[in-house]
């Protein structure tokens, strides 16, 4: 939709004026600052609560992933009254720290990172066996809360580093069939891993990066390294689609 600000602003306007709740928006950032800024401004007149900016425009994507651009979305809320979060590259604790004090931002959001590392807000790292095998313990406390497909989506992603060197145990966990046979791959990925640093066993996150991976430092101990080309460059070199030739097809 964000080639449609107009459809994207003519939504919140409806909602904001007929729903009881916050009406809360985010977006990705656009090919230019310019449209960028205008486009969250037009969001806040159209009666947006608060804005989250993922710092990155669609085009960033798989292999062109990267660190996110705090510094529009440092002019974001500088510009806007509205509270405003970052999102984008958050993966470890001091990427929160980072982005809170780089962008002068109200939050900061997490998504994908979260997914391979529950515990990315708790400012303390845990080893991903232990938090494997402790999901399974809170999914026995609470049934109800969870179905077997997301546990099994959630353990390719916490045991993922782990999986792509065993990959007994990611077939075993692919024709897995219950949640003890899950468990019992995590128990046997704790033993296999007993000597690997909690930092070896991340990596699912990065996965697409195109700086074709991160060290092991900045996976744990300091906020992402900062993309040369979104650190000096606020807008995106986003190059135009190529049209794709039917005939050729
Ligand atoms: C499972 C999943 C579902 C998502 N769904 C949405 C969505 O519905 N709307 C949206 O704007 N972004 C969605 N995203 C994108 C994230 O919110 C986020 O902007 C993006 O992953 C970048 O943040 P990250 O680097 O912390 O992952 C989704 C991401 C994931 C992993």
């Amino acid at each position: 939709m964000l080639d449609k600000p107009d459809v994207i602003v003519a939504m919140v306007e409806k909602l904001a004026q007929n729903l009881k709740v916050p009406v809360t928006v985010k977006i990705r950032c656009l090919p230019t600052e310019e449209q960028t800024l205008d486009l969250a401004k037009r969001i806040q007149a159209a009666g947006a609560s608060w804005l989250c900016v993922h710092g990155r425009c669609k085009e960033h994507n798989k292999d062109k992933v990267g660190s996110a651009n705090l510094a529009i979305i440092k002019k974001i809320k500088e510009t806007l009254t509205i509270p405003v979060f970052a999102n984008g590259g958050v993966s470890t604790f001091s990427d929160v720290e980072h982005a809170l004090k780089e962008a002068g931002v109200d939050g900061v959001m997490s998504s994908e990172s979260i997914l391979e590392n529950p515990a990315l807000f708790a400012n303390k790292m845990y080893d991903l066996d232990d938090l494997a095998l402790e999901y399974f313990e809170m999914c026995e406390k609470y049934p109800g809360e969870h179905n077997f497909s997301h546990v099994k989506s959630h353990m390719f992603k916490i045991l993922y580093q782990g999986l792509c060197k065993h990959t007994d145990l990611r077939t075993q966990l692919g024709q897995a069939k219950s949640m003890e046979a899950m468990r019992d791959v995590a128990v046997e990925m704790k033993k296999r891993r007993s000597e690997d640093s909690m930092e070896d066993k991340f990596g699912w996150y990065y996965r697409h990066w195109k700086s074709g991976g991160v060290s092991k430092e900045a996976k744990t101990q300091s906020h992402q390294p900062w993309d040369e080309q979104c650190a000096t460059d606020p807008v995106f070199e986003v190059k135009p689609k190529k049209k794709k030739n039917k005939k050729n097809k």
